[in-house]
């Protein structure tokens, strides 16, 4: 959507994978003083988006939404001047439908003043789902509010939440700064590299502006491990998908945040070029032994070996299959040691990954870069 917002994918927090519906003003503050304290905040995590289960179970009498009194006593206006404070930004979250998920008040219909409304609390952020939708089709109820958020010249990311029902990367690009690809995630490695193989498939589509989106990170939730979530953190980057952490940050282990503050994997995700990588070569049992890639800026290549078999594995990607000819000299940095593991590998490279992890880099072609000096 040309809104002027997600020129790079969405980064931030999202309060649904852990919290569900036991949200409350405190938990968000606390968040927001979280990402500030951690530093998550200054590599780029700057949305606080709250899901679910934030509004009354009924309209007021004006007809409009209206925040759960019991868990935000003061209100969404004064959580967004909160995190305005802190330089953090405002998600909130409604429906494009009837109700919610969780039975609260859908915004079908109701567009224009809830817009309104969102904007005039100081809400930068609407992730709009699809439940109790009347079978209309995503492709009629979605524009309206993309309409309605224009309309209140407020800088608002419309995220949409249609969980990939017709195919949006074809429709969506003009209607939102992400659409969902998939079904919703789960904390389990069955879940997470299911949703990767489904995403892949719509990776011509995204771009500055607007990006395909396979649901937020489990990362730090207990149901993988580190080598597991480390693959999962990686292949998100790389895919440019949105970056919304979905655990509590208030109480995370150091391998968490380790994993959720490697810059270098971020700026994989925030390259300028904006291109979603995807899967390029896949070999072994099952097909377990995958090469994911992808261009970045400067002529460089990010290259993923990862590992999907249930031992270690010698995996090499091959310069053919990079779009490399093979006699070109390539630099190659890994972005989760942090050093220079090769200086002139030609042709290809290889190495040994343990099970479930993943080994990602980047890969300046030498030759290329003399070209351009020229
Ligand atoms: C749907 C969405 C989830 C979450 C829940 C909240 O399942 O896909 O991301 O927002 O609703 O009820």
């Amino acid at each position: 959507l040309f809104n002027g917002l997600a020129q790079t994918p969405q980064m931030g927090w999202n309060s649904w994978n852990f919290f569900a519906c036991n949200i409350n003003e405190t938990v968000i503050k606390e968040t927001a003083d979280a990402l500030i304290s951690t530093g998550l905040a200054d590599l780029g995590y700057v949305y606080v988006n709250i899901d679910d289960c934030w509004s009354k179970e009924t309209r007021n009498l004006k007809d409009q939404l209206v925040p759960d009194q019991k868990t935000f006593p003061s209100g969404i206006k004064a959580l967004a001047d909160y995190v305005h404070a802190k330089a953090l930004k405002l998600g909130i979250y409604s429906d494009a439908g009837v109700f919610t998920c969780q039975v609260r008040p859908g915004s079908l219909y109701h567009e224009d003043e809830d817009a309104e409304l969102f904007a005039s609390w100081g809400v930068d952020y609407l992730k709009y789902d699809n439940c109790f939708n009347l079978g209309i089709p995503p492709k009629k109820r979605y524009p309206p509010m993309r309409d309605a958020l224009n309309a209140t010249e407020r800088p608002i990311f419309y995220s949409l939440c249609e969980w990939g029902v017709d195919d949006p990367a074809l429709w969506a690009g003009k209607v939102g700064n992400s659409w969902r690809t998939t079904d919703d995630i789960n904390d389990s490695w069955a879940s997470m590299t299911t949703i990767a193989d489904l995403n892949d498939k719509w990776a011509s589509y995204a771009g500055p502006g607007g990006w395909n989106d396979p649901d937020m990170l489990e990362v730090g939730n207990g149901g993988m491990t580190y080598n597991e979530y480390r693959a999962h953190f990686s292949i998100w980057a790389l895919m440019k998908a949105p970056l919304l952490i979905g655990c509590d940050i208030r109480n995370m282990t150091a391998e968490t945040l380790k994993i959720l503050s490697n810059t270098e994997v971020i700026g994989v995700n925030q390259d300028s070029l904006g291109v979603q990588g995807r899967k390029v070569h896949a070999s072994g049992p099952n097909s377990c032994q995958q090469v994911w890639a992808g261009p970045l800026s400067g002529n460089r290549l990010v290259v993923a070996l990862w590992n999907r078999c249930s031992s270690a594995a010698l995996i090499t990607a091959e310069w053919n299959v990079l779009g490399l000819q093979s006699s070109v000299s390539v630099s190659i940095r890994d972005l989760w040691k942090h050093d220079i593991v090769a200086a002139d590998a030609v042709s290809s490279f290889g190495t040994s990954v343990e099970p479930h992890d993943c080994a990602m880099y980047i890969f300046t072609p030498e030759m290329l870069e003399s070209y351009s000096v020229m």
